[in-house]
């Protein structure tokens, strides 16, 4: 079998998990990172053995490697997707893939005229909760899915707090671009991906001054970090979106607030509905019907390494040209509805599509 080599673009905390489960297949080696932070280049490079590092990202696009993986803060993906793909490699990119539809357009069309592929890191979609509903909704068996809500929400801790986490320019946003990102994409991969129409958005600061360091990026990842301390992103944002097929969905994500915790997602289906939310034990709830009375249905999974899934679902695409998990149609929607969220919160105003 050819071995495949692969290139990481930044050298941050989520990129050891990348690491770490290309390291476990067979013939893939990563042979080359990339990162502006000369000392956490280093921390990186020789804790796993890559012989080759470049502190600026477009050199590593000069190198004979066949899959780039990219773990640079936000605002950098679109461009560094782009400059990949034209250059003949494969992408899995960190999610959010854009900061909005015109960068997640552009990807997807590089990404076609190039034949190369392209993934969203959207690991959530590999825990077996999300395969199982999956199933359901596929065989038919919640009916017809007319109504969802789906929330990520931590009550305090910032990520990243004071660096580009927190930075509107490089992220985008706060915890909706960030976690509410992952949440939304599972809504609109289990609903078939409906087309938006209408989104309502609002969106807070009030832990500004009452803020502390949430943990992530790992501290021990933080090598030569140079915090700016900035933090002019929201804490809390959420959107109500009504789609073409008079599907709704309720989105909400926080960073701080003070609420319950965790992922949820609920969707109502005409034969059965599901919850699955990481506080409750079971986490997974099937609300269904027998013989005239309501039944639920608790279940709870084995826990998976849905980094390592992720990364050999990539690697089997490219091995065996088959298509990523992550529709281009998924990927821009899911970036759309972000997009508009934030810009009816600023506006105050609903947005019709
Ligand atoms: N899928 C998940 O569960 C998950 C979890 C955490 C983070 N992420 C995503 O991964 C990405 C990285 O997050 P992180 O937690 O590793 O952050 P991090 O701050 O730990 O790492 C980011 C790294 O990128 C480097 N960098 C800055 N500018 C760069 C550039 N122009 N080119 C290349 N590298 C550059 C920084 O020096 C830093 O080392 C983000 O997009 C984030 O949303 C995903």
């Amino acid at each position: 079998m050819k071995k495949l080599k692969v290139g990481v673009i930044g050298a941050g905390g989520i990129s050891h998990f990348h690491i770490e489960a290309f390291k476990k297949i067979a013939d893939v080696e990563v042979c080359a990172i990339s990162d502006p932070n000369e000392q956490k280049l280093a921390f990186v490079a020789e804790k796993f053995g890559i012989l080759k590092r470049f502190v600026n990202w477009e050199d590593i696009l000069k190198e004979p490697l066949d899959i780039i993986s990219i773990c640079s803060p936000n605002a950098f993906h679109a461009q560094q997707s782009i400059a990949a793909l034209k250059s003949g490699k494969h992408v899995i990119c960190e999610k959010p893939i854009a900061l909005n539809t015109d960068e997640a357009r552009a990807i997807v069309n590089t990404a076609k005229e190039t034949g190369n592929k392209f993934m969203g890191a959207f690991c959530n979609r590999f825990a077996p909760h999300s395969q199982f509903i999956k199933k359901m909704v596929d065989n038919g068996q919640m009916g017809e899915i007319y109504y969802g809500k789906a929330s990520c929400l931590r009550r305090r801790g910032i990520p990243g707090l004071g660096t580009w986490f927190t930075t509107k320019k490089l992220a985008g946003g706060g915890p909706l671009i960030d976690i509410g990102v992952h949440i939304l994409d599972l809504a609109i991969y289990l609903m078939g991906c409906p087309e938006p129409e209408l989104i309502v958005g609002v969106s807070y600061n009030k832990f500004k001054n009452q803020a502390i360091d949430g943990g992530w990026p790992p501290i021990w990842s933080r090598v030569g970090d140079k915090p700016t301390g900035t933090f002019d992103v929201e804490d809390l944002a959420a959107g109500f979106i009504r789609f073409k097929n008079n599907v709704t969905l309720f989105l909400e994500a926080s960073w701080a607030g003070n609420s319950e915790t965790g992922m949820k997602i609920s969707l109502f289906g005409t034969k059965s509905g599901v919850q699955y939310w990481t506080e409750s034990k079971p986490p997974l709830k099937i609300f269904g019907e027998l013989n005239g009375y309501p039944v639920d249905t608790t279940l709870e999974f084995p826990s998976q390494n849905v980094y390592q899934l992720e990364i050999e679902h990539f690697v089997n695409c490219v091995r065996n040209d088959t298509q990523p998990i992550t529709k281009p149609e998924e990927i821009i929607t899911v970036i759309k509805i972000i997009e508009n969220i934030y810009k009816s919160a600023e506006t105050g105003k609903p947005v019709e599509l």
